[in-house]
């Protein structure tokens, strides 16, 4: 799948009417009952409201003007006075009611959509990017919110009125109603021919938006590399056309609202038009009182606002219900399973674990049949250090990943203390299993917040520990201690920087059994001496599993096992391996070579 598609693939669906997503919709507006019972309610009194007024000018006319009657005129006066009131003071209550139920509903779908989020596995994300997630939890929900204030419950509104206003006429004079209301139809092709323009238009101007944003954030994500490779020229051009093509569609959209707003008040001119002509006659031949010819034209006045804001909301209901269908597909994702969630082996006493580890044939894919990891079998005894080594991409990563329940295997199985990991619920697991993961992931916050993980823990134990361990060289060197302020991603850390802190969390955080993933790569020598004697403390009586490029630092290890293509080719002592002289031996004497070439 090509970027482009990631982003476009958001605006196709173009229903307007989805049973399952309304229903959905309507189960969260449901939870606020009452406050939505209250929206409908006043929409009918403020239509009822909104209908009487023309009436009463009508009336006002017939029967207080023509017969002198300046009571009645009075009175009639008052009374519209009275109704506007009260329906202005309904429509600020129901502004606010529809816009808190809006905002709840927002509110709710949000957090369950993030809770659900977070219940996704790991492999979801290989396959989703960021962006389309972060869309879904902040645009999409938007849309979804603009349901309300934009008005469902106006819309609703505005077909009450347009039925109102059509009943009244008709109740009123039926034989003006008729020859007022046979522009309907002209209406009806004017709103369609619109519509489907509107339609098409909007939803190309939401497919340039999509490449504009999708191409802003390649290059800002990748500005470092656009600058250092000279290319700031070429992709301004390239984003001068993407703007280009979007500025044309924006202004078609924008052409095609300038011809709809008048086309409507023509016809509007052209009811009026005829009410008069045909009104005025009746009128002047005694078949139709004056006040009937003013109510006529004041309902012709209050139906056109209706038509126009139905037939212009239309793409806002179109982009929710999209969003809507987008927001509820990524609920329906299925979330992490705990297999056995309902076996009670999973109650296993978490702090008894001694940290025996047993691969039992194990196959792994990421995909479908792409094995990365075929047959592997091996043991560690509690207490045991054991090191990874393999070439890059041999299945290293894969291993402990696995281990730690972030992906499922597909043959085999993992016994930690023999119990099937399949059978401990992922928590407990990854409270006894602890990985320090290659990739460093740090959060904006202050360098305390990213060793604790913002777990309360008094600065005493943070720095005991890592005084215990020998480490307090790194934290001195950090400006501000504990205090330092981390940027988003450790953007103001070095590597080697962004490893210790990585490091110092596990530490604390304190597992039995511990996975280094490349754990000191970007450290200096002496630095990597330092951590390595504090990860010899640490993982002295746990069971440790450590993966390095840096064959030095797993001399000390009990075990190696040695990975190549997915398999395991070797397992043994450093001195039994050399022995063998197989694939480690020759990894290690290009180590040797290497390093007696780097130093002289
Ligand atoms: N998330 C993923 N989705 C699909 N394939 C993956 C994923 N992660 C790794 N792979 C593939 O699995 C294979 C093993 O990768 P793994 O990360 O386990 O290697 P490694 O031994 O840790 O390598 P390195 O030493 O470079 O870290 C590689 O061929 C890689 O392309
Ligand atoms: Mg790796």
């Amino acid at each position: 799948m090509d970027k482009e598609e990631f982003f476009t693939e958001d605006v196709l669906a173009d229903k307007i009417y989805d049973r399952a997503v309304i229903r959905k919709l309507l189960s969260h507006v449901l939870r606020y009952k009452t406050s939505g019972l209250l929206s409908v309610f006043i929409v009918l009194i403020t239509t009822v409201l909104f209908l009487l007024c023309p009436y009463l000018f009508g009336y006002a006319i017939d029967h207080g003007i023509s017969k002198g009657d300046t009571a009645l005129l009075y009175k009639t006066a008052f009374a519209i006075l009275g109704i506007e009131t009260l329906r202005l003071l309904l429509v600020v209550v129901q502004s606010y009611n529809i816009q808190a139920i809006g905002q709840k509903v927002m509110l709710d779908i949000r957090m369950e959509l993030f809770r659900h989020v977070q219940s996704l596995p790991v492999s979801f994300f290989d396959k989703n990017p960021v962006g389309r997630v972060v869309t879904r939890l902040t645009n999409d929900i938007a849309a979804i919110g603009e349901l309300f204030s934009a008005g469902v419950i106006v819309v609703i509104g505005d077909i009450f009125i347009i039925i109102g206003i059509f009943v009244a006429m008709i109740m009123l004079n039926w034989k003006l109603a008729i020859i007022t209301l046979s522009v309907f139809p002209i209406i009806v092709i004017i709103a369609l021919w619109f519509g489907k323009h509107m339609k098409s238009s909007f939803r190309e101007i939401r497919r340039k938006l999509a490449s504009i944003n999708a191409y802003l954030n390649e290059n800002i994500t990748g500005m470092k590399v656009i600058q250092l490779f000279n290319r700031e020229k070429r992709n301004y051009a390239k984003f001068d056309a993407i703007n280009d093509d979007y500025l044309k569609e924006q202004v078609k959209y924008i052409r095609y609202f300038a011809i709809f707003q008048p086309a409507i008040n023509m016809v509007n001119a052209l009811a009026v038009g005829l009410v008069i002509w045909y009104g005025a006659a009746r009128y002047m031949h005694g078949f139709l009182t004056l006040g009937v010819l003013v109510s006529f034209l004041a309902y012709i006045h209050d139906l056109f606002d209706p038509i126009r804001d139905i037939v212009e909301k239309y793409n806002i209901f179109q982009g929710a219900m999209a969003s809507s269908e987008r927001v509820f597909g990524l609920m329906e994702e299925p979330a992490e399973i705990d297999y056995a969630i309902s076996n009670p082996a999973r109650e296993v006493p978490l702090k008894d674990f001694k940290g025996e580890i047993e691969f039992q044939n194990i196959w792994f894919a990421y995909h479908k049949n792409d094995y990365v990891l075929k047959d592997i079998s091996f043991h560690i005894k509690p207490g045991q250090s054991v090191a990874l080594v393999g070439v890059t991409g041999s299945g290293k990563t894969s291993i402990a990943s696995i281990l730690t329940r972030l992906y499922e295997t597909q043959k085999g199985t993992i016994l930690l203390d023999r119990i099937d990991i399949r059978n401990i619920e992922k928590t407990g697991l990854r409270y006894v299993v602890g990985l320090v993961s290659q990739d460093v992931f740090l959060f904006a916050g202050t360098l305390r917040d990213n060793i604790t993980l913002f777990n309360p823990m008094s600065d005493t134990k943070v720095l005991e520990t890592i005084e215990v361990l020998g480490l307090m060289p790194f934290i001195d060197r950090m400006p501000g201690g504990l205090d330092m302020e981390i940027a988003e991603r450790g953007a103001n850390l070095s590597v080697g920087e962004r490893q210790f802190i990585s490091l110092s969390r596990i530490i604390l955080y304190d597992p039995q059994v511990i996975i280094l993933d490349e754990a000191t790569s970007s450290m200096d020598t002496i630095s990597e001496v330092l951590i390595q004697n504090a990860l010899l403390k640490a993982t002295r009586d746990r069971t440790s599993i450590f993966i390095a490029h840096r064959l030095s630092t797993i001399l000390h290890c009990d075990k190696i096992i040695v990975l190549s293509r997915g398999e395991k080719v070797e397992e043994g002592s450093h001195e039994e391996l050399l022995r063998f002289g197989g694939l480690y031996s020759q990894l290690y004497k290009m180590y040797i070579k290497e390093n007696l070439i780097e130093h002289g």
